[in-house]
């Protein structure tokens, strides 16, 4: 946890300790374009009542332009994902074109001054793995154990913080019970093996890469949601904690020993309550502010959800947060209530030191396709122009008053 001094930094009513890390996130198959070898671009293919990803925002051939952009927009962290498919088409055979084409985006981020959060699993698996039965295989640890031994070697120089795996539980009950993604399976069965397999693989990426580098930052990416109870009641409560125990803190229990950093994606709240008659556990009714595809706006979540991350001791970023709202609406708000979430979490002694927001460009937003608009930075699909909205200004406002207060560079190094 942390014990050292908060040096409070104003900024838009924002206050931020020195060296804070603000930024922004994407993931390869949501932007790269092209990824062929993957599982997902076959489901995409398998079926014609969802968009197929395709060139997505192109970000595969036009990185240095939004990296610039990124830059240009005051960030000084950035958050990418590796396509472990183009790297390691065929298993055994790595690509040393996509390798050497990731050191190109790696050395781009360092020439412009930017940290980097590399994630070397983000929901995507060769199609090659998925066929051999891909997550609910034990040999799949060893797989991507020798894929995480690669790439530490060729490119561990160049990356800054390791997020091995993005949202574990996320994928494990997405694809293998509430059927969304692939392989669409509905049992509990296999989505216990796939979580229990991530959590070994999670941990043996941890030795690889600190093997190869011993002072590496290793972490995850934990989709974290702050449940509440919906009524001071007790059962209110035992379904809240049970939720909590079960969604939130399992998987880090299975992995504890092996976190660098704590990587914090926040964006839901969920409250909850118990009805005797009939008997159900109903949602309770949000009206406040909303995504548009219905996601509550609420930052109080994220306070929750770090002040309970301060028992694993270790730093903590928020690796994702942002919404859809494709008409700009909500986000500069959006921003500025979870920046203050985060400060009021500081000041009870959250060690929070960094914020990626989701996403640096609109993107391919899995089974709901291209509908929903992420992106700091509006994407024309139709010529791949980029425009950034009026809230990645508002963004940039906010880091650049932090960074002139504390008359720094915000560089976490
Ligand atoms: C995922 C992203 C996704 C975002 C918004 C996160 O769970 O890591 O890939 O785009 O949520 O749905």
């Amino acid at each position: 946890m942390y014990n050292g001094p908060i040096a409070k930094v104003k900024c838009y009513n924002v206050s931020m300790q020195p060296g804070f890390l603000f930024g922004a996130g994407t993931s390869a198959h949501q932007v790269e374009g092209n990824n062929v070898h993957n599982d997902w671009w076959a489901w995409e293919r398998s079926r014609n009542d969802i968009d197929h990803s395709g060139l997505a925002a192109d970000h595969y051939r036009r990185y240095r332009e939004d990296l610039q952009l990124a830059k240009e927009l005051g960030h000084n962290a950035h958050r990418i994902s590796l396509e472990w498919s183009r790297i390691e088409p065929d298993p055994g055979k790595f690509e040393l074109k996509a390798i050497a084409h990731y050191r190109d985006v790696l050395l781009e981020m360092k020439r412009l001054g930017m940290t980097s959060f590399v994630t070397l699993h983000h929901f995507t698996n060769p199609l090659w793995l998925a066929e051999r039965g891909g997550w609910e295989k034990r040999s799949t640890v060893e797989h991507f154990g020798r894929y995480v031994t690669a790439v530490a070697h060729h490119l561990g120089d160049l990356v800054d913080f390791w997020v091995t795996i993005n949202e574990p539980m996320v994928y494990a009950t997405e694809a293998y019970v509430h059927r969304r993604w692939p392989p669409q399976k509905k049992s509990w069965v296999a989505m216990w093996r796939v979580m229990r397999h991530m959590a070994a693989a999670h941990r043996r990426a941890y030795r690889i890469i600190h093997m190869i580098i011993p002072q590496a930052r290793v972490g995850i990416a934990k989709h974290t949601i702050a449940f509440l109870p919906a009524k001071r009641q007790l059962d209110d409560t035992v379904i809240a904690q049970a939720q909590d125990t079960w969604f939130n803190h399992y998987f880090l229990s299975l992995t504890r020993s092996a976190h660098d950093f704590l990587g914090v994606n926040f964006y839901f709240t969920s409250q909850k309550t118990v009805n005797i008659f009939p008997p159900k556990i109903e949602n309770m009714q949000w009206d406040g502010p909303q995504s548009d595809i219905g996601w509550p706006v609420r930052p109080e979540g994220l306070k929750h959800v770090l002040l309970h991350a301060r028992r694993y001791g270790v730093p903590i970023y928020v690796t994702e947060n942002g919404l859809a709202d494709a008409r700009d609406a909500l986000r500069a708000d959006f921003i500025r209530g979870h920046l203050r979430a985060i400060e009021d979490a500081q000041a009870e002694g959250a060690d929070v030191r960094g914020y990626l927001h989701w996403s640096l460009l609109d993107n391919f937003e899995w089974d709901m396709g291209f509908g929903p608009r992420f992106g700091l930075v509006e994407v024309d699909y139709e010529t791949q122009e980029r425009r950034p909205r009026a809230s990645a200004y508002v963004y940039k406002s906010i880091i650049e008053r932090a960074q002139a207060s504390v008359g720094g560079n915000g560089s976490y190094q």
